[in-house]
């Protein structure tokens, strides 16, 4: 979605309501509820016409939101801005609007289209709260003083302390496990061992990576700075690029369809590909390693949200944090993905419990993100692209 795009192409006044914040009820609305007909009106030239039509549902909606039916009286609104995509979100949104008659509104974009709007929108934001697929975008975004702590026993209790930030300005709500999935036809388990194993001499020609662009290898690689530091960190990573079978790919699934196509033995990718390929075909040949056991444990991303600094519904975003890190959500959340719930008191799908337990890195995943410049820039002098 080019959210830049839909302001320039909607600069109409608003018919009901002036100003910047008008603006953005009308290009929010627009974008989540109309966005199909929307890119349609994009290249057509009655997208003045259409533009209008869209100011007046938008219209509509504002007045069904201030004369709402039954329970959502009273209740305030609350605007998502989620990186995190409509399939995997929405359900749960609806869930939580049907228990409680809390509405809630979002838009999904990459994470860094939403924290530019954020810086740009500044106080006439219409988030309450910022949804992303990884720590460092929500590190990025605390950085840049867009979000607000959380005072929260609720989140403390639900979220483990290394899933969190430090001044509580972003929880996890899913966890992501990054690790080694390789080809049962050519490589057998006991040959493997850690993540800098794989620079052995043995695994020349049959490693596939990721593109280094992605901030997850760029997240993978910060935790390791932070425990192996930079010099040991940049060794290993030649040692990877030395191996490749290939130039990197765009993502996880390619990576993995390499694998199968035997271009490559093994990869380095988030298990919820893997997971969406089995599902898919239960036979798929490729199986799940857990590498470091014996020290550090597997890397671990979230998915994760934070409060905007200048939400207007603060205390309705953070009950909403504190249903989707509950018993009740948790599953459901994790399960749409295969991924892990953060809620130890929540296990995983029955499909991701087949992979087996691990031992998973506990520092804080606030090091991916103070680390992510330094990583982007080591995996760039050690040649990997
Ligand atoms: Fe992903």
């Amino acid at each position: 979605m080019n959210i830049g795009a839909a302001e320039h192409l909607c600069p109409l006044p608003h018919p009901c309501g002036t100003g910047l914040q008008a603006l953005m009820q009308i290009v929010t609305i627009c974008e989540f509820s109309y966005l199909g007909l929307f890119m349609k009106l994009r290249s057509s030239a009655s997208l003045t016409m259409g533009c209008i039509l869209l100011s007046l549902v938008a219209c509509s909606d504002k007045k069904d939101a201030a004369e709402p039916a039954g329970t959502a009286k009273q209740q305030p609104t609350i605007t998502v801005y989620s990186e995190r995509v409509e399939h995997l979100i929405k359900p749960l949104f609806d869930q939580y609007t049907e228990e409680t008659g809390v509405p809630i509104r979002f838009i999904t974009d990459g994470a860094g289209p939403l924290i530019a709007r954020l810086e740009n929108e500044g106080e006439a934001t219409p988030a309450d709260i910022l949804i992303t697929v990884d720590a460092g975008n929500l590190w990025q975004a605390t950085d840049k003083g867009l979000l607000r702590a959380i005072e929260s026993p609720l989140l403390e209790t639900n979220v483990p302390a290394h899933l969190q930030a430090s001044g509580n300005e972003w929880f996890g709500l899913s966890a992501r496990a990054r690790t080694i999935v390789y080809s049962t036809e050519r490589v057998k388990p006991e040959e493997l061992s850690t993540y800098e194993a794989l620079g052995a001499p043995k695994w020349e020609g049959r490693l596939c990576l990721r593109t280094a662009k992605k901030v997850y290898n760029q997240s993978l690689v910060a935790t390791m700075i932070n425990t192996l530091g930079a010099e040991k960190t940049e060794e290993i990573v030649k040692t990877w690029v030395a191996n490749l079978a290939t130039d990197p790919y765009s993502n996880d699934t390619v990576a993995l369809e390499a694998v199968i196509a035997g271009q490559c033995d093994l990869a380095i990718v988030n298990t919820y590909y893997f997971g969406r390929m089995q599902k898919e075909n239960p036979n798929i040949p490729l199986a799940v390693f857990w590498p470091n056991q014996d020290g550090r444990g597997v890397h671990v991303n979230i998915s994760g949200a934070g409060i905007t600094k200048h939400a207007k519904h603060p205390e309705a975003a953070q009950k909403l944090l504190e249903w989707l890190s509950s018993e009740e959500a948790q599953y459901k959340f994790a399960e749409a993905n295969e991924e892990y719930p953060v809620n130890p008191r929540v296990k995983p799908s029955p499909l991701v419990q087949a992979w087996g337990e691990f031992k998973a890195d506990l520092v804080n995943v606030e090091a991916a993100g103070h680390l992510q410049s330094e990583a982007v820039k080591l995996m760039d002098r050690a040649g990997y692209r």
